[in-house]
């Protein structure tokens, strides 16, 4: 587990940006795994202004996102399809048929799992995950007391992450109750992670999760076994280590 302090939230972006850069340019056709939250907002707007000086191709880049709201569908503003083409697909030349999301609509919960699990093989694994963190230590929707061995499943949010991300909804009431996710098993078979965090409110779960003992309580401290984790985060982020 490398771990790099960047000066602030932009510094973090730019480093996160370069690696997954590096990932494209060493392999046009990888297989990115996406994140939502405010978290990769600016590595998204730093990989699209290299995108538009010609600095990078996306054209065979191939993308499987972490999670999806249930009940939402591609339209609505709050699900992270909307938030996946408004932050990142629309603005640079990656094909929509190669990027991947569950389906929050789907009418057969266990059914778009499956399904959602035999994408991420048919791609043949994700090259490069890209995470945020959550206040509760959860990764993707693995909210704290999942079983490490879980593949896409449905889960029912957390009441901490319903209150933290009704911040972004007109009314909380609006927060969906359950979500679509990778598994802690999906992410750690990725080859490659990179997770990005900043602010202070993140502080005591970067101490929990990547300086404290392995335990489903914290589903982020499973990553400490994963063989390929860069961690970056700012200075305010890293402020209780
Ligand atoms: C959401 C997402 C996570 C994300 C987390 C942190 O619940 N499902 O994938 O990492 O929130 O979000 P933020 O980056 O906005 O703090």
């Amino acid at each position: 587990m490398k771990i790099f302090k960047a000066k602030d939230y932009k510094d973090m972006s730019r480093k996160a940006a370069n690696i997954i850069s590096a990932q494209i340019i060493m392999k046009p056709g990888c297989v990115l795994g996406l994140a939502t939250g405010s978290s990769p907002i600016g590595t998204y707007q730093q990989l699209i202004e290299w995108y538009e000086k010609g600095d990078l191709d996306f054209a065979e880049v191939k993308s499987v996102n972490l999670d999806e709201y249930k009940g939402l569908s591609r339209d609505n503003d709050q699900s992270y399809y909307y938030f996946m083409n408004h932050n990142l697909f629309k603005h640079v030349n990656i094909n929509l048929d190669n990027t991947y999301i569950p389906d929050g609509t789907a009418k057969d919960s266990a059914a778009e799992c499956d399904r959602y699990n035999k994408v991420i093989q048919s791609l043949g694994g994700v090259d490069l995950q890209l995470l945020g963190l959550g206040h509760n230590g959860h990764i993707g929707f693995n909210e704290p007391g999942q079983a490490f061995e879980k593949e896409t499943h449905l889960v029912e949010l957390a009441e901490s992450t319903i209150e933290a991300n009704s911040r972004l909804f007109e009314n909380p009431d609006d927060v969906p109750r359950y979500a679509y996710t990778m598994g802690i098993k999906n992410i750690m078979q990725a080859r490659k992670i990179v997770v990005i965090i900043s602010g202070e409110e993140k502080a005591e779960i970067v101490k929990e999760a990547f300086f404290g003992p392995v335990t489903p309580q914290v589903p982020a401290s499973i990553l400490q076994m994963h063989n390929d984790v860069t961690i970056i985060c700012d200075e305010a982020a890293l402020s209780k280590v």
